[in-house]
């Protein structure tokens, strides 16, 4: 009796712990086979009541039962236990062979790439690119450069006064003097640099920007030298052939002084609100150097003459990319640094 009783609880219970849907039953089916209180404990416990030559016979049986029973729930829970496995790791997957993203390299700011691709152009053209002291003395900034006591520059409003005359330089002329003190004639120099003046700041206004200055020092130089230089500094700038022109122009170092503008990109001449109708774009001052300049940089202006020119470099940046407000350059914000 005993002994079909455990038959039938071994094949009933394999098939419901192999059937079991999910966590819950198999739990919900050992509990009911195999918990203290399930069905192969009650059936243990009528070993008591088994004639005494029976006794090893059922007792093996009822051991082998239980074995194939706790095989088969092992079985089925380590089932479930991969399946919930593989369904995390399928969740959380990455793969460990993508390259890292590494760090994102750096740029160089746009005033920088050009100030480098126009040293570039000069020093090929054999002139040296020369730093000055963006304090200056009022000499060098003003006097030297023939810029008289009485000049409206000189304004509390246009120049930042610091101690003892010295003022932050609102121009980078002041190295044309320190160049021909310090290498005299013939002489052919760059000096880009940071330069400040008191300004309301707005869209084209900042108190702090950047000019680039050319000298070139030689026995008979002359207008169509320095046309010459400029308009292929232009063609360097713009990438591509540009119309020059000049227009007389005031700057108390020069004589005669002009203005260089360039026929406009845009337009070509035609007008358009970039040029403000007028076909051309105003890129820089020049002239030929004043003999008192060339005198004050200890040159002999009987034997030498030169040209220079000085021309706002960050315009010029925001005239290549069409950059519209130049609160930009000093701004830090990677959305207008990554364009370049
Ligand atoms: N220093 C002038 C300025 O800041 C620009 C300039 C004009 C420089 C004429 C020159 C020059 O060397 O010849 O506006």
């Amino acid at each position: 009796m005993l002994e079909s009783r455990l038959r039938e609880l071994e094949s009933r219970g394999l098939a419901q712990l192999e059937n079991a849907a999910d966590r819950e039953s198999l739990e919900a089916a050992r509990v009911e086979i195999l918990g203290r209180k399930g069905s192969l404990q009650a059936l243990s416990r009528e070993m008591a009541i088994v004639p005494a030559d029976q006794k090893a016979l059922i007792g093996r049986l009822l051991n082998g039962v239980k074995a194939a029973l706790e095989q088969a729930y092992d079985r089925r829970k380590a089932a479930f236990d991969k399946a919930a496995l593989d369904a995390r790791l399928e969740g959380e997957w990455f793969d460990l062979t993508v390259p890292a993203p590494g760090v994102r390299p750096g740029k160089l700011h746009p005033l920088t790439q050009i100030q480098q691709e126009l040293e570039e152009y000069f020093t090929s053209l054999g002139f040296a690119v020369m730093d000055g002291p963006e304090v200056e003395t009022e000499w060098y900034n003003f006097d030297a450069l023939n810029i008289p006591a009485t000049h409206p520059a000189r304004d509390a409003q246009d120049t930042f006064w610091m101690e003892q005359g010295h003022v932050l330089r609102t121009h980078t002329s002041p190295v044309q003097v320190r160049a021909m003190e310090k290498f005299g004639a013939p002489l052919r120099i760059i000096a880009p640099g940071r330069v400040f003046r008191n300004e309301a700041i707005d869209a084209s206004h900042e108190h702090t920007f950047y000019q680039l200055e050319g000298m070139m020092i030689d026995r008979d130089v002359s207008v169509a030298h320095m046309v010459y230089f400029l308009k292929g500094l232009m063609q360097a700038i713009f990438r591509r052939e540009v119309t020059v022109r000049l227009r007389p122009g005031f700057f108390p170092f020069v004589e005669p002084g002009f203005e260089l503008d360039i026929q406009c990109l845009i337009c070509a001449g035609k007008g358009c609100a970039v040029c403000k109708q007028s076909g051309w774009l105003e890129q820089c001052g020049c002239g030929l150097v004043h003999p008192n300049v060339l005198r004050n940089g200890g040159i002999d202006p009987g034997v030498w003459n030169g040209f220079a020119f000085g021309l706002g470099l960050t315009r010029l940046v925001m005239m290549r990319y069409g950059i519209d407000d130049i609160r930009w350059f000093a701004s830090g914000d990677l959305r207008f640094l990554s364009q370049f």
